[in-house]
């Protein structure tokens, strides 16, 4: 009989750690959930282990590691993840993330787990050169940011003196659902573009298109749109590569497509998927929005042997499936 390696996933029953125990069920792994439901959904946790518990309680974390014996690796999603509140509530932000990581990178220290840790290319604030390198310098503008930033760096202890395996993803601009579009994004309020975009088709309110000054080709932010699939792939690849003999030779990854795309990019290319009109509206800048944000993704490539596949076409299908389909009974 074989044993299924255990992956403990923290923010399991949230967009993209949902997404990834899918994936990770389907892999031959066992993933075993950790989510407080602040903004994770009860309804997606489904026939998976989940211990509801704040993860900024150092005894709860390390009883629930406890529990779960045989845990190889760990996904550390849970966060709060809002740029714009962090700024409304510095305390909040800094405490539950980087307490949170913390007692997690204790936590998988101790059942000799690999830790894979949901960084941001928030960390990197608003960047001089593009396209963005791991090295360039980490210069949050956001509690969000630093908040990630101290995360990392706690991380870093456990890896300098206690030995931990670890590696950060920094993601972009995560977007579109998995598995048949059972899995994907659905926040309570909605602030990303391409769920915005979907829903002004849907007859949604219109998109508002945050600024058409910036120094941009088309004047709208540019992103680095990346698709689910894309970044749970490269979550599967970070543990397999933690996991092999030898380390990683870094710390962290960026994440993204390594592809810059405007607002007004994104706009035109819902048109043509969706086929229709996308109602939108200008609207001033949303403060703290970098003008261009787009990855240098070299090292992740040759690092963890792993290539985005997916386009921006399929993100906006992929979302449009999943939100006129399973996530409409989830409302
Ligand atoms: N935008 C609009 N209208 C909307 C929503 C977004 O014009 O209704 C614009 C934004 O101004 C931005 C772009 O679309 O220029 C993308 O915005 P998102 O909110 O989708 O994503 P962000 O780039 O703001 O956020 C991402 C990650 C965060 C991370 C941040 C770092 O989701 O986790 O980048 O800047 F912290």
């Amino acid at each position: 009989m074989s044993i299924k390696k255990t992956i403990l996933i923290t923010g399991g029953a949230g967009y993209i750690g949902r997404c990834t125990a899918h994936v990770l069920a389907n892999n031959g792994y066992h993933p075993v959930l950790v989510d407080n439901f602040s903004t994770g959904r009860r309804a997606m946790v489904g026939e998976l282990t989940c211990f509801d518990l704040d993860l900024a309680d150092r005894k709860l974390t390390l009883d629930a590691f406890r529990k779960s014996p045989g845990i190889v690796g760990v996904i550390h999603f849970a966060a709060k993840a809002l740029v714009g509140e962090s700024v409304e509530k510095p305390y909040e932000y800094l405490r539950n993330n980087v307490l949170s990581t913390l007692n997690v990178a204790e936590a998988s220290t101790a059942a000799k787990a690999c830790l894979v840790h949901s960084s941001s290319c928030a960390v990197y604030g608003i960047p001089k050169e593009l396209p963005i390198c791991e090295s360039t310098p980490r210069v949050p503008v956001s509690p969000y940011g630093a908040a990630k930033a101290m995360a990392e760096d706690v991380i870093a202890q456990f890896v300098r003196h206690k030995g931990l395996k670890a590696l950060n993803l920094r993601y972009f601009n995560p977007a579109g659902s998995l598995g048949n579009a059972q899995y994907g994004e659905l926040h309570d309020p909605e602030t990303h573009l391409i769920p915005n975009v979907v829903s002004a088709f849907l007859g949604g309110k219109p998109i508002r298109i945050f600024g058409d000054d910036y120094p941009t080709p088309d004047g709208t932010c540019v992103r680095d749109y990346i698709h689910i699939e894309d970044l749970v792939a490269a979550h599967v690849a970070a543990l397999e590569t933690l996991a092999a003999p030898g380390g990683t030779g870094v710390e962290s990854l960026n994440i993204g497509a390594g592809k810059g795309v405007s607002v007004h990019d994104v706009l035109e290319t819902a048109a043509t998927v969706l086929g229709g009109n996308i109602p939108h509206e200008m609207a001033p800048r949303r403060p703290g929005d970098p003008p261009e944000l787009v990855a240098d993704i070299r090292q992740a490539k040759s690092i963890l042997r792993w290539e985005p596949k997916k386009s921006l076409s399929d993100m906006i299908r992929d979302h449009h499936a999943w939100i006129t389909g399973r996530a409409k009974n989830l409302l």
